[in-house]
């Protein structure tokens, strides 16, 4: 069973191929089971559990790693053997101890940690923007090959084939820490003028958190994993995040 978090697409791709390619099940993390992770048991129908995110900021999304560490599990996910699957516009770090550290603490097995390059969907910093389409598109292209070597990977006992990048330490442990103290608030969300209140980005948000204001333009509340479907979804262009997103593109792969 792959068990997948997954803002703009590129991990549920990933995901659902490698779940193809060793002939198993995905089960997406539901808005209710990322808010409320004591409330739900993760399970597999075979021996292996593949954790499937995102790496934000040389780490793993915060809900995701909530998650982990607090939901429940069936009898099948204690005794079966944990696998990592990350995707990543660059680089990961060291994600994988991370996620190691979380499941070892709860008496879990785990084996092989895993990355993908794929698309860039950080666009909320000066100097980050999502890649060219012909970056991206090559980027999809060549994970079909990177999965095929993983789900081989997995099969054959779980060696790593992570992607650690340049200074993983000081990414993993300093940066990681303070980017999720300061730079993961949702309040710097707001619309510009193009904004329809059509509602797609409600709807489409992971968290389910934006309601309809007064005059329907989309409110942000304050369960935001910052995965950014919603910024890479509306088709006005009219998501801003304070003024860090001026003039940069969108990505989403459906
Ligand atoms: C909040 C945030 C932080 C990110 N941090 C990193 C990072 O540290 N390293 C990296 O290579 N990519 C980073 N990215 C890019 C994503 O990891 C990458 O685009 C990923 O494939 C997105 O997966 P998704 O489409 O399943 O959400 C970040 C993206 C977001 C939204
Ligand atoms: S998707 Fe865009 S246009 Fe539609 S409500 Fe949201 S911000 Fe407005
Ligand atoms: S509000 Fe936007 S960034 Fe936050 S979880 Fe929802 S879709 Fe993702």
């Amino acid at each position: 069973m792959t068990i997948y978090f997954s803002g703009t697409g590129n991990t549920r791709h990933c995901a659902i191929r490698l779940a193809e390619l060793l002939g198993e099940s995905v089960h997406e993390l539901s808005a209710d089971e990322l808010r409320d992770p004591a409330s739900s048991v993760a399970d597999t129908d075979s021996g292996r559990v593949i954790w499937a995110f995102p790496t934000y900021s040389w780490g793993m999304p915060p809900v995701v790693a909530d998650y982990m560490a607090n939901a429940g599990l069936s009898d099948k996910a204690r005794q079966a053997t944990h696998y990592m699957l990350t995707t990543c516009g660059d680089d990961m770090g060291y994600t994988d101890r991370q996620w190691r550290r979380i499941l070892s603490k709860r008496g879990l097995t785990t084996a092989g940690a895993y990355a993908v390059t794929m698309p860039n969907t950080y666009t909320l910093m000066k100097g980050f923007d999502v890649d060219s389409p012909e970056l991206a598109q090559a980027k999809v292209a060549a994970s079909a090959e990177r999965m095929a070597l993983i789900a081989k990977a997995i099969l054959e006992g779980g060696a790593d084939m992570p992607i650690r990048g340049s200074f993983p330490r000081i990414k993993s442990s300093v940066i990681y820490p303070w980017f999720k103290r300061f730079a993961m608030s949702p309040k710097p969300f707001h619309t510009n003028a193009g904004c329809t209140a059509c509602g797609l980005c409600s709807r489409v948000c992971p968290m389910g958190n934006i309601s309809p204001g007064a005059d329907g333009t989309p409110e942000w509340g304050e369960d935001c994993a910052l995965c950014l479907r919603c910024y890479h979804s509306c088709p006005r262009r009219a998501i801003c995040y304070g003024k860090a997103t001026d003039g940069k593109g969108q990505w989403l792969l459906k």
